[in-house]
This record gives C-alpha cells, sequence and structure tokens, in this order.
C-alpha cells in the first residue's frame, strides 16, 4: 500500500500500518485472546511478532491492511481485504475491546465498501464468520451485506479447535 492511501470518516482515519504503530498494536489487540478468538491466527507472544507481521505480512501481494486511528484515540483496530479474485473482496477486521460497541468498526467497514467500490473492476465485497461470532454477524449486516448460508467445516479457528469450523458467509454486490 503506498503511504498516502488514507481513508477517511467522521471519527476515524485508516491508513496504513507502520512500524511504530506496533506497541500500540500488540497491546490493545494482538495480545488480547479475546480479540483474537474468532480470528485465523493466535496472539502474538511478543511485540516483536507484531513487528514482524507488520514488516512481512500486511499490504503484501493481494492483502491490504489498514490501521484504524480515531482522532485523539490513536491506533485501536485494522481492518481491510484480501483479492484472490480481481472482481471480489473478503473483508476481515478487529478491534480493541475497548472501543467495542461504539459503532467503530461499522464506519472503518463503510470506508472500505465505498474504497472497494472505487476499483471499477470489483463487483463483490463478501466476509465469513465463525458461527459463534455474533457481533461480526450483526456488523456484517448493519453494514449492508446479506447472509448467505452456512458453509459446513469451512474455516480453521486456531484459538477454538484444531478441526475446521462452520462460518456464516455474508456478501453485497457493490455494483
Ligand atoms: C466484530 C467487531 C469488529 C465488532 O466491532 P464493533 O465496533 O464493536 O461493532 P459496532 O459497534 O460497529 O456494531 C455493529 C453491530 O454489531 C452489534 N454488536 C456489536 N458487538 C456485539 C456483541 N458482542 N453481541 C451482539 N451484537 C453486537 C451492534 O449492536 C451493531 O448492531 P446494531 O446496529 O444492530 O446495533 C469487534 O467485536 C471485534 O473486533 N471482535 C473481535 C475480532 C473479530 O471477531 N473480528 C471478526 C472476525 S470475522
Amino acid at each position: 500500500m503506498i503511504d498516502d492511501d488514507v481513508l477517511i470518516g467522521p471519527r476515524l482515519t485508516l491508513r496504513a500500518p507502520r512500524l511504530d504503530d506496533a506497541d500500540a498494536l500488540f497491546e490493545r489487540i494482538a495480545s488480547d485472546p479475546e480479540v483474537t478468538r474468532y480470528l485465523s491466527w493466535t496472539p502474538h507472544p511478543n511485540v516483536d511478532e507484531t513487528r514482524r507481521v507488520i514488516n512481512e505480512l500486511f499490504n503484501v501481494g493481494v492483502e491490504r491492511t489498514w490501521l484504524i486511528e480515531l482522532r485523539d484515540g490513536g491506533p485501536v483496530g485494522l481492518c481491510g481485504w484480501r483479492q484472490p479474485q480481481p472482481h471480489a473482496v473478503e473483508l476481515g477486521y478487529c478491534l480493541s475491546r475497548q472501543w467495542w460497541g461504539q459503532k467503530v468498526m461499522s464506519e472503518a467497514v463503510m470506508l472500505l465498501l465505498d474504497e472497494a467500490h472505487s476499483d471499477p473492476r470489483v463487483y463483490r465485497a463478501w466476509a465469513v464468520c465463525h458461527v459463534d461470532n455474533t457481533a461480526s454477524a450483526r456488523l456484517l449486516e448493519r453494514c449492508g451485506l446479506a447472509f448467505e448460508g452456512r458453509l459446513v467445516r469451512y474455516g480453521m479457528f486456531p484459538n477454538i479447535s484444531t478441526e475446521p469450523q462452520d462460518v456464516m458467509m455474508f456478501a453485497k454486490a457493490i455494483r
């Protein structure tokens, strides 16, 4: 991602994560087992791992990650998408527990949908969440993605089980 690829909403700025965000990201998000419970990765053991992820994994290839910054609140979350096919983006996101339930991620996801729509090649935005992840399901519906079905044994959730888990698929046609 180019450094000036910034998305601005009423309360939020979405920008590329930098190495000097590592301490805040580790403390607020990456080390918290409640935040990572339904994610595809386990909590980071130390801030060095957060630095490595910022350096080596974010914004590589078809993956785009924005850091969510609250005005006056600093880094509070991450969001972005993977784009394995040019016509569709798969959304992902996580937020510091302190800010849950205040519509922060609703604002961030709406910014992502606007940004995806600005690319004329993108027709579909979608996301899957673990069947027990009610907060994520409600968020997606609130942002206009419709429930498309339950996909059995679809995803790996290393904090839940060693066996693949059922997920809910949500999607929206953006043109
Ligand atoms: C999922 C997550 C991003 C939601 O972010 P958030 O900023 O708290 O969500 P919002 O405040 O924008 O709320 C969006 C909707 O979800 C609902 N919601 C949020 N948390 C909820 C919860 N714990 N239980 C039920 N509904 C919940 C809100 O009420 C709102 O729905 P409404 O419009 O009907 O009131 C946040 O809980 C999180 O980071 N969880 C851990 C990481 C994660 O699971 N990521 C998703 C992986 S698929």
